[in-house]
């Protein structure tokens, strides 16, 4: 028989496992290789605090803020994955990715305000820290600000040292106009299943939309599948198919980050064909029903997928570089200053 000293010796060796494990992310995805959970614990220990103390202030001022930087995460890694290319200004010689059509409504703001972000944390602790991790923290801190679940976030991504092509941008982000099955294959591609697909539309729950996104629901004839009231009511808020008004995406409470946007879908109140049709279709009905009648396997579910999504394509290691500014490569940025140097030496000289 084991002796007491044995069986004490023996739960604190499972009580210690248990704990290194669960910090290192038990029950998460896998990390990919190069990021870490733990990437910036001796380098920048007060990265997170930074962040998170900032946009506490920021969203006090405006919480919509939150919808659009979580919106700026997943445009950023589902196109070219999370490089940060979709912060990068285009050049003069046509379309880039930030001004491919569905970057055209990722909100100004967010871009400063990553910006800022970047500014602080490279203040304190040099530039070590990439726009598309400071970007993954930002997303983070949307949902926790805003209700939704708290999750640890993988670290030590790099930023692409190009950007994508407009139709890249466009063959990667889907429209609200698809369906499930484009939805499911799309994004199969990617690596996510059903259950993700679902989970990452969740983020609609807070946040606007432009009108132009679905009026091609309501005119000519509204869409069958849509409450006959719902569709009135945003008739009323816009009245032609190019009005250039928003509406709240998820009515019930627009800028708290719960369940309530499967609510809507479940009483045929979703905004996007893209939402509505989740639940429609047979394979992902139930998942809906699942997540709007019990909001803890939404949030388990869309931490999983959000983790997952983080981490798509990242570069790490070597791999492209940490820019000193996020919306210019390093290179680009040191041509830009020397233009700037040689304008203002001529200037002085005339
Ligand atoms: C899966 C397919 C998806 C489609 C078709 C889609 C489409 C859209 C569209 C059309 C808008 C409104 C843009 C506008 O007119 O201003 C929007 C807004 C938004 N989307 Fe998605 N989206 C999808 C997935 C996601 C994912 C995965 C996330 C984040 C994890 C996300 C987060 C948001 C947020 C937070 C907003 C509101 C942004 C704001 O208020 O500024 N979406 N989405």
């Amino acid at each position: 028989m084991a002796s007491s000293f044995e069986l004490l010796f023996i739960s604190s060796l499972l009580f210690f496992s248990h704990f290194i494990v669960s910090s290192k992310g038990q029950g998460l995805p896998p990390l990919v290789k190069g990021l870490s959970w733990t990437f910036f614990d001796s380098t920048c220990p007060n990265l997170e605090s930074i962040v998170r103390k900032r946009l506490e202030k920021v969203f006090k001022d405006d919480i919509g803020q939150a919808a659009g930087l979580l919106r700026l995460h997943f445009h950023d890694c589902f196109v070219q994955g999370c490089d940060g290319s979709v912060m990068l200004d285009g050049s003069a010689g046509g379309p880039s990715e930030k001004t491919a059509i569905p970057n055209q409504t990722l909100r100004k703001e967010s871009f400063k305000i990553i910006e800022d972000l970047r500014e602080r944390v490279h203040k304190e602790c040099g530039r070590i820290v990439s726009c598309s991790d400071i970007a993954a923290l930002a997303a983070r801190d949307a949902v926790v600000l805003t209700g939704g679940p708290n999750y640890v976030v993988p670290l030590g991504r790099r930023d692409g040292l190009n950007f994508a092509t407009e139709s890249a941008t466009l063959d990667n982000l889907v429209p609200p106009t698809a369906n499930t099955t484009t939805l499911l294959t799309r994004l199969a591609t990617k690596g996510f299943d059903a259950t993700d697909v679902v989970a990452l539309s969740g983020a609609h729950t807070i946040g606007i939309s432009h009108c132009t996104s679905f009026t091609e629901r309501l005119y000519p004839n509204q869409d069958a599948t849509m409450d006959k009231t719902f569709g009135n009511n945003l008739k009323r808020s816009c009245p032609k198919v190019d009005s250039n008004s928003t509406v709240n995406m998820d009515f019930r409470s627009p800028n708290v980050f719960d369940n309530k946007y499967y609510v809507d879908l479940m009483n045929r109140q979703g905004l996007f064909t893209s939402d509505q049709d989740l639940y429609t279709d047979k394979r992902t009905r139930r998942i809906v029903t699942s997540f709007g009648t019990d909001q803890k396997v939404f949030f388990d579910k869309f931490v999983i997928a959000m983790i997952k999504m983080g981490q798509l394509n990242v570069s790490t290691g070597r791999q492209g570089e940490i820019r000193a500014k996020c919306s210019v490569t390093n290179k680009g940025k040191l041509l830009a200053d020397v233009v700037e140097g040689l304008d203002k030496t001529l200037a002085a000289a005339f």
